[in-house]
Formats: C-alpha cells, structure tokens, sequence
C-alpha cells in the first residue's frame, strides 16, 4: 500500500480511526500505522490520538494524474503523455527517458511531487521538496532548426507569468532570460535543454519549470526566494490547477512560437522586465548601464554612454549594478 492512500484520506485534518483507515484501504490496522509511520518520515505532521485515531496536521495537496487531466482541453488531452510521479531524479531527465517510448509527435510532460535530484540553470541543484512545489516537464519539438530558436527560453517565461495571473497571482515580473520574479523575489525558475535534432530541421526541446507553491520555509535557498502561498496568503493554491495551466499555457505557447516566431512574445516579455530603467553590470562589469529591455533575438540591451548593446541570452548573468 502506498503512503499516499493514507496521507489521501487524511487529507481533510479530521480525526480517523485506525479501524475506518483500515477498512477503507482493505488493509489490516498494523498496514495503515506503518503508513502512517512512512508519511511522517516524509515530513507530514501526523497527530496520534490515543484511543481515536490520526489527524493530519499538515496542510496537503496531494497530486493526481487524472486532476490535471480533466482541467485539459480535450484536444490538449490527446496531445500530452502525461506521467505524475511520487518521486523522480529529475522530471527533465524523465521526459529524455519517455520520449524513446512514446508515440512520435505526443507531447511528454512530467510532473513529480519531490525529485531527488532537481536541476537548476549552471549545473545548480534546484530544491524540491515533497509535497510543496511545482516540478514539471515537457519534451517539446520546433520545425525550422536551431536557427529558429532566438527568444525561445524567453517565450516559456511569458506563458507561465501569463498562466499564474489568470489562476489569481499578481504582478509576476520576468529577470532576464526566464527567471520568475514576485515582489523582488524568485518565485520560480525554468531550465531549458537542446536535445539535438530529431530530423532534418526538427529540434527537441525539453522545458523544465520549477514553481514555489506552498512552501514557507527553505534554510538552504541561497538567494532571496518567494512562494504562491507567501506572496497570497489565504488563496487555496492547488498544484493540480496550477498544473494544468502551466501545461495549457506552455504548450499554447509553443504552438504561437512554431507558427510566428518570437514577435508576438515581445511586448508581453517586456511588461514584466525587472530590470527595465534599473543601473546593470555584466561581464564583470566589462558592459555596465541602463537596462532597455530585449531585442528580436531575446537578447538583452544595456544602455550605456557609448551606446546599446546587446548581451545574449545563455551568455552569462546580468546584475544589478552596487549604488
Ligand atoms: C533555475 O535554475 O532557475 C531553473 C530551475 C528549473 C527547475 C526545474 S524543476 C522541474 C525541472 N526538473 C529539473 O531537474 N529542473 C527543472
């Protein structure tokens, strides 16, 4: 029996009988205490009440498979292979896997409830906690060859600001290229990897988004970092509808992006610019200036007193400049 039966019927923070889990799972009361037992070593706070039963304390939003499905535009339904997981290495790593299995031109998206090996941009380690975030992949392919990339990581950007202010955040802003920004803070990250050509022209993109949901608490996080549930305290945030967004809103976006390029992203990337009017140093503070937003390319502008120039995306980090 899976810990997450147990945790499921927890989930409401009522007070259960071991005998009404047991009976509920068709397990014996020895299974559900060792359930109970592994849930707890998960980090659920679990109350045992001597001679009534178990009550979660912990506040859950479990995952499911068929939640996010059943959010999804049929026609969106057909096109995704979609696997929610327990637990994975890394839900990017899981969409290279599932693409050697799965029909050709199905979209595989993946989405974990902890991964144990979470990656972030520049070989960095993402924090993935169980139970907290969002962790989700896609294996995406584009015609045109790598020439037709330009702006593409920034596009992703722009469809999941897009997706989380119609679920209700506010003023989700976008650090150059894909980094997501709420109240000055890093709310969620995007990793994008080139996979190579498929065939001739056709290139494999695997998009990984890292979102922070509900968690409050994060001793490890060396960079000022923000979460749904702190920024809108009191809003029932559900990773299910937020995961079925996400997915409507990226693959929605690739879609645009095959058909036109990256014009039509632009101006909505430029809205959220955090760094538009600020002081920014790059390089090493080889190029320092006034930060004007981004090119066609997707790449970034500095205005300094010898000109504009443009600094590319996947180049290297730009700052704010020390006053
Ligand atoms: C960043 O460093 O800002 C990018 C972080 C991307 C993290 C996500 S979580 C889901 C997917 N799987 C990974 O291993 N990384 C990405």
């Amino acid at each position: 029996m899976k810990a997450n039966l147990v945790i499921g019927l927890l989930a409401d923070g009522q007070v259960h009988s071991g005998e009404s889990l047991a009976n509920q799972l068709a397990v014996s009361r020895t299974a559900v205490w060792k359930q109970v037992r592994k849930a707890m070593e998960q980090g659920y706070r679990i109350e045992t009440i001597r001679g009534k039963g178990y009550r979660m304390l912990t506040r859950v939003d479990l995952l499911s498979r068929n939640a996010v499905l059943e959010r999804l535009d049929s026609n969106l339904r057909q096109r995704v292979d979609l696997s929610v997981l327990d637990e994975v290495d890394s839900t990017n790593a899981e969409v290279i896997r599932r693409q050697a299995e799965i029909s050709p031109g199905t979209i595989p998206v993946c989405i974990a409830d902890c991964q144990t090996a979470g990656r972030g941009r520049r070989g960095r380690p993402w924090r993935s906690p169980r139970g907290e975030n969002i962790y989700i992949s896609f294996g995406l392919t584009f015609p045109g060859g790598f020439a037709m990339l330009d702006g593409l990581s920034l596009v992703f950007g722009v469809a999941i600001a897009e997706a989380l202010e119609v679920a209700g955040a506010q003023d989700i802003g976008l650090k150059w290229p894909n980094d997501l920004y709420c109240s000055g803070r890093k709310l969620g990250g995007i990793l994008v990897e080139l996979q190579g050509e498929l065939e001739e022209g056709v290139v494999r993109v695997i998009v990984g988004v890292g979102l922070n949901v509900h968690m409050t608490a994060a001793p490890d996080v060396d960079q000022p970092w923000t979460s749904l549930a702190r920024e809108l305290d009191g809003q029932d945030w559900q990773r299910n509808a937020l995961a079925s967004a996400l997915v409507t809103s990226v693959v929605g976006a690739a879609d645009e992006f095959s058909a036109s390029g990256f014009s039509p992203f632009r101006e909505r990337w430029q809205g959220r610019d955090i760094f538009s009017g600020r002081q920014l140093a790059a390089k090493q503070g080889e190029v320092a200036g006034t930060g004007r937003g981004i090119d066609d390319q997707g790449n970034y502008l500095i205005e300094s007193t010898d000109g504009v120039e443009a600094v590319r995306a996947g180049e290297i980090s730009l700052r704010v400049a020390a006053p």
